[in-house]
């Protein structure tokens, strides 16, 4: 009954509220970075930088990546130019407030006057979140939302090391706070990097499971924005782009992670995803994945890739045509097929994705006791941010989540691309956070 009676208070005037903010969202300028792409991408950008006169820039990166050394080439073009930087290395995943915090009091004490993201999604999330609430002096916690602060952040560049986030491109920057076990969304179009380097040499170390995981991130991040009810004509052929190249490359950089070209096309993939969904938003996937991260620390690929499945299967009564469409453009069925013909060979595909990228079908960290209060969290967020095609009630949601519940039996790992190829991945890698 309490369920039943949140579930009508929630829907109460929230769907014209949502209507309005999809006119928003399809009229506000949205700044696109310009983007540097191919081997070598990040030492031009190094080069770039150098000719903005910057007095100094704050480069922020996690420990594994300046242990690695991937920064040199862009160091060095830095140094070449005159470009003074200082390097903080210290944002772990999920970019916790504390790690942001000791960002924002090193970029003031150095007078910095730029920054560059030199890394995945936490750390180039956490540099927008620098950004900002330094131009605005300003907690992070405060700018959590839409549009706080008056001010614009100092230029940012971006250096993505994975495939997946897009936050090179995206509006958006989510860090977490420790303290309440939650994942905070900064959304402001100011913080939209002013170049980005896709650089596909710097990818090629990624351990096949990252690989996955963060593929599958861009995978969502484009299939939720297509089927999303803001998507307008161009992020539709961002979408699709996406969708179509993932499809195609997601394994091949999976099993041979040395492959430039499969490297160069996801990170191409992940910011035309990024594209898409900084215009037309994600949706329910997100809204479950951001509690399992915040409550569990799943990362946020392997959370996306896991409720994938489940959730489009709940969505595909009121997203026939599109998830049809979606079948077409990634190569599993063919125009002209009937539509739930189609409908069911993309819902396969994207569970055969799954399994022959090693990616468990349930999460081993979920509880039977968390659930409840896990689907309250993702269907206010839902309700309150996203154009879903299909709303989730608290039952809905709580069925979505009980589907991957951990089984007793053993995780079935199939072998098998979309395409039909027994993969197999290849050897260990080195090690490397996301
Ligand atoms: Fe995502």
């Amino acid at each position: 009954m309490d369920n039943l009676i949140t579930d009508m208070v929630r829907s109460f005037g929230l769907p014209p509220l949502k209507r309005a903010a999809g006119v928003v969202t399809r009229l506000l300028p949205i700044p696109q970075p310009l983007l540097l792409v191919g081997p070598g991408a990040s030492a031009r950008l190094g080069e770039a930088i150098g000719e903005f006169g910057h007095r100094k820039v704050l480069i922020v990166t996690d420990a594994v990546i300046a242990k690695l050394g991937l920064m040199q080439p862009l160091t060095a073009a830095l140094a070449a130019g005159g470009t003074r930087f200082v390097v903080f290395d210290g944002i772990t995943p999920d970019a916790p407030i504390p790690e942001v915090e000791q960002g924002i009091a090193l970029f003031k004490r150095k007078k910095c006057d730029a920054i560059v993201a030199f890394g995945g999604g936490s750390v180039m999330d956490a540099a927008k979140a620098i950004g900002l609430a330094t131009a605005n002096d300003m907690h992070p916690r405060e700018l959590v939302g839409y549009f706080k602060g008056w001010h614009g952040p100092a230029p940012i560049y971006a250096v993505p090391t994975t495939s997946g986030t897009g936050s090179e491109v995206t509006v958006a920057a989510v860090i977490s706070d420790p303290e309440h076990a939650a994942k905070l969304v900064i959304a402001d179009t100011r913080i939209v990097p002013d170049m980005a380097a896709l650089d596909p040499t710097l990818m090629t170390g990624l351990p096949p499971a990252i690989t996955a995981a963060t593929g599958m991130d861009a995978l969502t991040h484009a299939v939720e924005a297509y089927i999303g009810g803001w998507s307008t004509p161009y992020s539709d052929r961002m979408a699709l782009a996406a969708v179509r190249m993932i499809y195609r490359h997601l394994p091949i950089a999976w099993r041979d992670g040395n492959d430039l070209e499969a490297r160069e096309k996801m990170a191409l993939a992940a910011a035309f995803a990024g594209l898409a969904f900084t215009r037309a938003n994600v949706g329910n996937v997100h809204a479950i994945a951001h509690q399992l991260g915040g409550r569990y620390h799943t990362p946020h690929g392997l959370a996306n890739a896991i409720m994938l499945p489940p959730v489009l299967r709940f969505c595909a009564p009121d997203a026939g045509a599109k998830l049809a469409a979606l079948a077409v453009h990634a190569g599993v069925g063919e125009d002209g097929q009937p539509e739930g013909v189609l409908v069911r060979k993309f819902l396969k595909s994207v569970e055969t994705m799954n399994a022959a990228l090693g990616i468990p079908r349930h999460l081993d960290a979920l509880r039977e006791a968390d659930i409840p209060d896990l689907a309250r969290a993702a269907c206010w967020e839902a309700d309150t941010n996203y154009p879903v095609p299909r709303r989730m009630t608290q039952r809905d949601c709580e069925k979505i989540l009980r589907a991957v519940l951990p089984s007793k039996a053993a995780p079935k790992r199939a072998v098998r691309t979309p395409g039909g190829r027994t993969t197999k991945p290849a050897g260990k890698r080195r090690k490397r956070l996301p």
